[in-house]
């Protein structure tokens, strides 16, 4: 495979507590290898602490959302440069569950990349179909729209992560097949070459939607999955040390 980072993110979403960063943050630390990143994304208010406890281990750390503007009037929203500021080193951007709950629009998507980049925080940004989507033939489509959007506004020297998460696949326990995220993945990579030739293999693509411990390492040993974004998995702690050794 391509030299590319290979790393699993965890997207506690809107669970946890001060206790699980307390209890999970030295035992990731421990693990953390330079091979593989590993990476935690807890809501905003345990940034700080995550931030402290993490501190000279290998364990990076990022947001779930980050703001359209770098500053203003936005009661409830946070700008990239204060993520830096707390030494995030990546936000998650375009969660379906932004897109779809906050109606996130591919061109919004796209400006809070570029908002991360302009900051020095490295977006991973979010693109995948919904059932109806991929059930009518248009997986594809839709995902090029996704990505168009955003890799339009990308600089050529940008720094950024692609997520591929089918919609279906995201707190259902009914992960892609291998052999499905490939697909997807190498579809992708495809894309990414069209706008700049080396993005084809130098992009870091992860898979996420019901990845647990028992289906990660088939996922991960796919030639176009560099790792994943985890969800319910990651709030246990053993669990997600099992997923990040599958990486
Ligand atoms: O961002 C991760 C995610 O949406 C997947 O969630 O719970 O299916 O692993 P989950």
């Amino acid at each position: 495979a391509a030299k590319r980072a290979r790393m699993v993110v965890a997207n506690w979403k809107m669970f946890g507590n001060l206790a699980l960063c307390r209890e999970s943050l030295p035992l990731l630390a421990k693990a953390a290898d330079v091979s593989v990143e590993l990476v935690v994304c807890p809501p905003a208010p345990y940034l700080g602490e995550v931030g402290r406890l993490a501190n000279r281990s290998g364990v990076h750390y990022g947001a779930q959302d980050v703001a359209e503007v770098t500053h203003g009037a936005r009661t409830g929203e946070w700008s990239a440069d204060m993520l830096a500021e707390l030494g995030c080193r990546y936000a998650i951007v375009g969660h379906s569950e932004r897109r779809d709950r906050h109606r996130e629009c591919n061109q919004t998507v796209a400006v809070k990349a570029a908002m991360c980049i302009a900051a020095g925080v490295i977006p991973i940004v979010c693109v995948g179909e919904t059932m109806e989507d991929r059930e009518s033939g248009k997986t594809e489509v839709v995902l090029a729209e996704q990505l168009k959007a955003i890799l339009q506004r990308m600089q050529k020297k940008a720094v950024f992560v692609l997520a591929y998460e089918p919609v279906w696949a995201i707190g259902t326990g009914l992960a892609a097949t291998p052999e499905m995220a490939q697909d997807v993945h190498a579809f992708l990579r495809h894309q990414l070459a069209l706008f700049v030739p080396a993005w084809g293999d130098s992009v870091t693509i992860l898979y996420g939607g019901s990845v647990k411990a028992d289906n990660a390492a088939s996922l991960f040993a796919m030639p176009d999955i560099d790792g994943g974004l985890i969800g319910g998995a990651s709030l246990n702690v053993l669990d997600l040390l099992s997923i990040y050794r599958s990486a």
